[in-house]
């Protein structure tokens, strides 16, 4: 196995060797997706089950064509409509899908540590799609690819993750991933959203955005979560726009080639101003076209296959 580990879990621990596999491959399957065919057999006979127990559209799509790229069979399960609504157990659903031959498992779920107990019960190979406010390491690695794309390196860039960090999964996985490359985060959101002891992380904390900006070559908008948090974090929506929205005159406080980056569904007009998100400075829809890419080269790297990517 060119990883350490079988599954997919998080990017806890990641190290920057095994991070440049994944990148290296991702090169492969971009070459692959730019082809008028975009189709390989690289997973030809393998048999991939996508459940979603929570929604989602940019995850769950960018899987499912990865998986139809590698020419993998693949099998979506939403916990609406299953035998979950009749009292099964996630562990009985899961062990019985797995009867029916299943080899990878890519999983979305609410509560953190569904991928980590999923990889206790199975044999198949697991691959996080997003546990609670835990991790979200495909989403990472696709936003660490794509700042390799746009800036031909990561190490000692200045990135900026801005907002919720308390309820973020795509803050925890790009604080581990982004510093085992040798990127230099900083994170800045209201006090009532920053968990503590994220500087044990290696990581710069603000307050203050105004401050927190100035310098910085990306800046990561995280959404504003309000389906995971309690009421009173923050006074009002209007005031977290003033004191923590990337708006259009902050943009102008930038520097002119500041990259501006969002995991998507976007709070348009909370967190991020429209006309931030879309314009010249923005790579957010490269983010999403490159997570096909990165979904393949986990993928194939999870799968066992042995066959070489001369594709
Ligand atoms: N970025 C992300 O996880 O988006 P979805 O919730 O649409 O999958």
């Amino acid at each position: 196995m060119p990883l350490k580990s079988r599954h997919l879990i998080g990017l806890e621990g990641i190290s920057k060797e095994e991070l440049e596999i994944i990148f290296k491959t991702a090169d492969i399957f971009k070459e692959v997706l730019q082809r008028p065919i975009k189709k390989v057999p690289t997973l030809t006979g393998k048999t991939v089950v996508n459940l979603f127990f929570e929604p989602s559209t940019r995850t769950r799509i960018s899987f499912e064509l990865a998986e139809r790229r590698l020419s993998a069979d693949t099998i979506n399960f939403s916990s609406s409509g299953s035998s979950i609504s009749k009292g099964e157990t996630l562990k009985d659903t899961v062990r019985n899908i797995e009867a029916m031959k299943i080899d990878l498992v890519v999983v979305r779920h609410s509560s953190p540590g569904t991928p980590l107990f999923l990889s206790k019960i199975l044999n198949a190979s697991i691959i996080n799609a997003g546990d609670g406010a835990h991790e979200h390491p495909t989403q990472a690695l696709l936003d660490m690819y794509s700042l390799r794309e746009k800036f031909g390196r990561l190490e000692k860039l200045k990135v900026l993750i801005v907002g919720d960090i308390s309820h973020s999964r795509v803050a925890l996985s790009n604080i581990y991933g982004m510093t085992s490359m040798g990127i230099n985060v900083s994170l800045c959101g209201p006090a009532t959203l920053m968990p503590r002891e994220l500087d044990k992380l290696g990581v710069k904390i603000y307050y203050n955005l105004d401050e927190a900006i100035k310098d910085k070559d990306v800046i990561l908008v995280l959404r504003i979560q309000l389906e995971r948090q309690k009421k009173g974090l923050f006074p009002s929506i209007r005031e977290y726009r003033n004191c923590f929205g990337i708006t259009k005159e902050r943009l102008q406080k930038l520097k002119d080639d500041v990259v501006i980056m969002h995991p998507g569904p976007i709070n348009r007009g909370v967190e991020l101003d429209g006309d931030v998100a879309d314009c010249k400075n923005s790579i957010i829809l490269e983010q999403v076209e490159n997570g096909v890419a990165i979904r393949m080269a986990v993928l194939y790297l999870l799968s066992g296959v042995e066959s070489s990517l001369t594709i």
